[in-house]
């Protein structure tokens, strides 16, 4: 019988099957992970799953409290905001009052995203845990390598399966090779021996087969650096129940009127409370704003009443939502001012935003009209090269805005009409970021 070469694609298909199907279970597996992301986005800082630190441990704490006599659901209510849950149980009241130092607030999170954090932390095993997640951030090393290792298990069966199939065609094999010689089969051939020949009579599939094992290697280990510590939806509580619409939006306040350095440095800038004082000095709010509002009064020294600085002031310490780790170099001159991305591109539509500021989901950004569309997580590295990838630098009305000479210079030769400096980069059209090196590791990392 002879073995057909299409018949060895045939078999080959399948085992492209089986090896796409395999990459695909990891993807799925990664996203079980949920609970652990939001866990080390949101709660790590102060929890730790087998050991107290700022916050208790957080190791089958729901049975804890079922075992307390606490309410139902009411450990969902306490993640989303303790006080509410502290007045309506008295178990959780009680819990309120183990530490000195209070929880957050999580309102944003759903009873979903609790109840996976929860499992997620009921599922951690405590020899891994106690060395790695008691790191915090770092716990997402561990859990990188751990999702690697599915791929390596999945990959070392797919190579099992391999071998199997081809000792399956061995037989045929010989056979065909013994009718195509026409001598006797070599009955001496050791199996390596047999393994090599048909290896190499079919040296085009197994070549491909092997490509196709290194590639996915290598893109699994880049998709797997491209979420690196996912930190969207991450919201700090603040100081001061400070709302961006009252001020960017119904106020109508420009952006540059607060974090004024946000077009001439690389950060942003917060304002001091100086900056607040220029208005609130006469507005003092009512109902519910006062009390917030006094606390900017404290901070600044003010009395109200006596309409004097008494002199004892205090920073107001606001906590950093957008934080990118030391070895990564962001500019928001280069951004905001040269390249002519709005803040909606990356912050959302802060105009709306009645709460503290937040990490933007990607999904929320893409909402925005006027946005590139982006799939990466917001502030991950993915995210900032897929958008380089994508954004055409703008030309022309920024050039004569002034800036830069560095970038003005590249605008210039972009746009002095000499296409043969750039026609390798207009083949699509467009000038990307990309194409002027954004993607080289040195303009990011230091
Ligand atoms: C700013 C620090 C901080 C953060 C962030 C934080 N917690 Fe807490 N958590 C505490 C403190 C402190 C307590 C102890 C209760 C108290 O004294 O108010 C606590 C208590 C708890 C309890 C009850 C523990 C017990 O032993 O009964 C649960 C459950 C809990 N936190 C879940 C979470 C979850 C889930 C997150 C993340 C979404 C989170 N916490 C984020 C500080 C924090
Ligand atoms: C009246 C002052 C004021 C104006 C106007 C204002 N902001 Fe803010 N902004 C603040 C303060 C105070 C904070 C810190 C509190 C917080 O994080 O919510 C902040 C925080 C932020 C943050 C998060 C900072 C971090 O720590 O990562 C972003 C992003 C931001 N603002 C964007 C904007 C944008 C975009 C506009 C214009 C649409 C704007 N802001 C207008 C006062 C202002
Ligand atoms: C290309 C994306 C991008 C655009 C556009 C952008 N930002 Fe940011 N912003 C960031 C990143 C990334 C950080 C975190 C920087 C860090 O940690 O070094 C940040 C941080 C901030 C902060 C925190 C303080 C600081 O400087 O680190 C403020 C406030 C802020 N941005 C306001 C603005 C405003 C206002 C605009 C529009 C005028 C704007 N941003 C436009 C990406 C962007
Ligand atoms: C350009 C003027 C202006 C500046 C600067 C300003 N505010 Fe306001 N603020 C307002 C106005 C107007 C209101 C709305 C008052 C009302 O609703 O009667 C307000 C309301 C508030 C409220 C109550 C919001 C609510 O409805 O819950 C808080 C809190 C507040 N401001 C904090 C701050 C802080 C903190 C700063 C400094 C970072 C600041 N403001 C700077 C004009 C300003
Ligand atoms: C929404 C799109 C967008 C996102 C997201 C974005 N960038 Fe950019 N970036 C640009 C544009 C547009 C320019 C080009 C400015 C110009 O030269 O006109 C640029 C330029 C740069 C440059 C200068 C490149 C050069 O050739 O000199 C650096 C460095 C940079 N970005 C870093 C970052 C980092 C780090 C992040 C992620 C935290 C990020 N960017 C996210 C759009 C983006
Ligand atoms: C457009 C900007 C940009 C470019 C270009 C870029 N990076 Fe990054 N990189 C980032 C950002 C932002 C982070 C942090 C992501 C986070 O914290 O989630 C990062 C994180 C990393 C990390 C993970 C380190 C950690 O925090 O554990 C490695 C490794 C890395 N980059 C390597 C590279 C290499 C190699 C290249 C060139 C092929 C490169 N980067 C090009 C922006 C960039």
């Amino acid at each position: 019988m002879k073995i057909s070469s299409s018949q060895m694609f045939r078999n080959f298909n399948k085992w492209c099957l089986g090896l796409a199907t395999a990459l695909f279970m990891t993807g799925t597996f990664n996203s079980h992970a949920q609970g652990g992301d939001l866990f080390k986005a949101k709660c790590a800082t102060c929890h730790q799953v087998f050991k107290d630190g700022t916050g208790p441990k957080l190791y089958q704490v729901r049975t804890k409290w079922e075992e307390g006599g606490a309410k139902e659901g009411s450990i969902i209510q306490w993640v989303q905001n303790w006080e509410v849950a502290a007045a309506n149980d008295p178990y959780a009241l009680q819990v309120s009052k183990v530490k000195a130092s209070a929880m957050n607030a999580f309102p944003t999170l759903t009873e979903e995203q609790v109840i996976s954090i929860l499992d997620w932390v009921d599922e951690q095993e405590e020899t891994v845990a106690t060395a790695s997640i008691a790191r915090g951030a770092a716990a997402s090393d561990v859990e990188e390598e751990s999702s690697l290792g599915w791929v390596w298990i999945i990959i070392g069966a797919m190579f099992v399966v391999i071998i199997l199939s081809v000792g399956g065609v061995r037989r045929q094999l010989k056979n065909a090779e013994a009718e195509a010689s026409g001598s006797e089969f070599d009955a001496s051939m050791s199996y390596s021996d047999e393994f090599k020949l048909w290896a190499w009579k079919n040296r085009k599939y197994v070549g491909l087969g092997g490509l196709i094992v290194v590639v996915s290697i290598v893109v699994t280990l880049f998709l797997g650096l491209y979420s690196i510590g996912v930190v969207e939806g991450y919201q700090p509580s603040q100081p001061i129940n400070y709302p961006h619409s009252v001020h960017a939006g119904e106020a109508g306040i420009d952006c540059r009127y607060c974090h004024n350095s946000v077009t001439e440095s690389k950060s942003a800038g917060i304002p001091s409370v100086n900056v607040c004082m220029n208005c609130h000095k006469q507005i003092a709010g009512t109902g519910e704003q006062v009390a917030e509002i006094q606390k900017i009064y404290d901070a600044a020294g003010w009395d109200p009443e006596a309409g004097v600085y008494t002199g004892k002031t205090q920073p107001i310490v606001w906590n950093k939502v957008h934080v990118l780790p030391d070895h990564v170099y962001f500019n928001h001159r280069q951004h905001v001012n040269v390249g002519g991305v709005d803040c909606k591109q990356c912050h959302g539509d802060m105009t709306q935003q009645m709460e503290t500021a937040m990490v933007m989901p990607v999904e929320e950004l893409n909402k925005i009209e006027g946005n590139v569309t982006l799939s990466k997580p917001t502030m991950t590295m993915g995210w900032c090269i897929e958008c380089h990838h994508e954004k055409e630098v703008a030309m022309g009305p920024l050039y004569k805005e002034g800036g830069s000479e560095y970038y003005n210079e590249i605008h210039r030769r972009l746009m002095s009409g000499d296409k043969s400096l750039y026609s390798q980069y207009l083949e699509d059209g467009k000038v990307t970021v990309e194409e002027l090196g954004g993607w080289e590791c040195a303009k990011c990392h230091y």
